[in-house]
């Protein structure tokens, strides 16, 4: 294979190095954005009077040709080009001849790949912002018809208090809004124009790379030519944003799991996102939360590539950089599949309602409402909790729950307390009684349900803009 940069050489290149050199195999998923770069670029060119029109014309057609014969499946891939950048301008000269190799003018492939990589990263935060939104989007109608749907809130794994399912929903409606904004900052700084940086030092040639940013939609350019073939920051911003989705959804998965287990029964995952052991007839497998939670670990491993590739890399350019690549598409592929699938398996999950109440009666999860109606009568919450922990040990040594406790028994711990302890403890009372902003009683989940729906009307027709 004839290299673009080859005359100086006084052999051609290995086949085995060109084998291990080439990025082709992967960077040519990035076509559609190196032939829009090159067009952008060329028609700065022209308004520079660094290219006539017609030959401005010539290039701009040809690309398009090149693009319509990629994405026809009429050009393959299947050769051993160095990267997609030849690639492209190796057909552009075959096609139209002399003038296609002027489009390199004012430009090096350094500057060309930072180029194509945001223009890519740029167009899949769109996607992504609009998943995690319709994600959000599921998980507020969901809040909206389990406002009463009471269940056991957890610490260390261990019954804590009784709370709902819409306020624990609501949890990763706040999660997931906080992934989308991550998403925005992010693109804010990706939404940067690289090209004119040249080789490393830019160029003698009177470019003008803010018409170029303006052709390409990009907010402003990078203002330094060796931050800007050598930065990929954008990269690791970017894959540490798609890891705290994946540990959001890794988080949920594992609840999904164990809530569909025997042991809780909580929920039921439907037929159609459960899937069967090729040896236990019986058994119904999550296998799509579970997937979801292993392939958070190939996501983080993706962070950990670019960061490591990044470490002690002199200015500017380096070769290094060619890595920085698959470890991005993987990243983007693996949070795209996981959030194409997971809201469907979310929403089509049956509740069992009974269980998750059943569970709120096991496990003194009333004993700080004990504690809370004593505190209510004067005496100090220290106080109160105490007498509360002597009640509940009371309990587990006579076979009682605290609402079956009579008043005598309770009274042989405090002389405060009264028949309308019983109304204080009564599970579904508790949850009602928290309507603080943020927690779980009917109320104050439908206050932050007024401001979510805000928040989605706010952010509806802005992704990534
Ligand atoms: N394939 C290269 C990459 O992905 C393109 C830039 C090559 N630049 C160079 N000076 N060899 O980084």
């Amino acid at each position: 294979m004839e290299q673009l940069w080859g005359s100086g050489f006084s052999k051609p290149l290995n086949k085995s190095t060109n084998d291990f050199n080439s990025s082709l195999r992967f960077d040519k998923r990035l076509y559609k954005f190196d032939i829009q770069g090159s067009i952008a670029h060329a028609v700065m060119l022209s308004c520079q009077g660094i290219l006539t029109e017609d030959e401005k014309n010539l290039i701009c057609n040809g690309l398009e040709e090149i693009l319509h014969e990629i994405d026809e499946g009429k050009i393959s891939f299947d050769c051993d080009f160095e990267d997609i950048h030849t690639f492209v301008e190796k057909f552009l000269v075959e096609k139209i001849g002399e003038t296609g190799k002027k489009l390199h003018t004012a430009r090096s492939r350094n500057d060309q790949v930072a180029l194509d990589v945001r223009l890519y990263t740029r167009s899949e935060l769109q996607t992504l912002s609009e998943q995690i939104f319709s994600l959000i989007k599921v998980l507020l109608s969901l809040v909206k018809q389990h406002k009463e749907t009471i269940m056991p809130g957890y610490t260390h794994l261990q019954r804590a208090q009784p709370i709902t399912y819409a306020h624990y929903l609501s949890a990763y409606v706040e999660m997931f809004k906080r992934d989308y904004e991550r998403i925005q900052d992010v693109y804010k700084r990706v939404n940067i124009l690289p090209l004119g940086a040249g080789a490393l030092a830019t160029g003698p040639h009177n470019i003008d790379r803010y018409k170029t940013a303006e052709l390409l939609n990009f907010a402003d350019i990078c203002l330094n030519s060796l931050d800007a073939v050598s930065d990929r920051d954008f990269i690791v911003e970017t894959i540490s944003c798609l890891s705290l989705i994946m540990m959001h959804l890794s988080r949920f998965s594992e609840e999904i799991i164990m809530w569909a287990s025997k042991e809780f029964q909580f929920i039921k995952i439907d037929d159609g996102y459960s899937t069967g052991s090729s040896l236990m007839p019986q058994k119904k497998n999550p296998d799509i939360a579970e997937l979801i939670r292993g392939k958070t670990g190939r996501v983080y491993g993706s962070l950990m590539t670019i960061l490591t590739i990044m470490k002690s890399l002199p200015l500017a350019y380096n070769k290094d950089l060619q890595e920085d690549k698959e470890c991005l598409f993987d990243a983007f592929d693996t949070v795209n599949a996981c959030l194409s699938i997971f809201p469907e398996m979310l929403e089509t999950i049956t509740v069992n309602k009974d269980k998750m109440l059943k569970a709120c009666y096991e496990g003194f999860l009333n004993a700080t409402d004990v504690a809370d109606y004593l505190v209510k009568k004067g005496i100090p919450f220290r106080n109160a909790h105490e007498i509360s922990g002597k009640c509940v040990k009371y309990c587990t040594e006579n076979d009682k729950t605290l609402d079956n406790m009579t008043l005598d028994e309770y009274k042989q711990y405090s002389e405060l307390f009264e028949q309308d302890i019983y109304q204080a403890i009564d599970i579904k009372n508790s949850v009602a009684s928290r309507k603080v902003i943020g927690g779980p009683a009917v109320e104050a989940v439908e206050k932050v349900l007024i401001i979510n729906e805000k928040w989605i009307s706010d952010n509806s027709e802005k992704h990534c803009e």
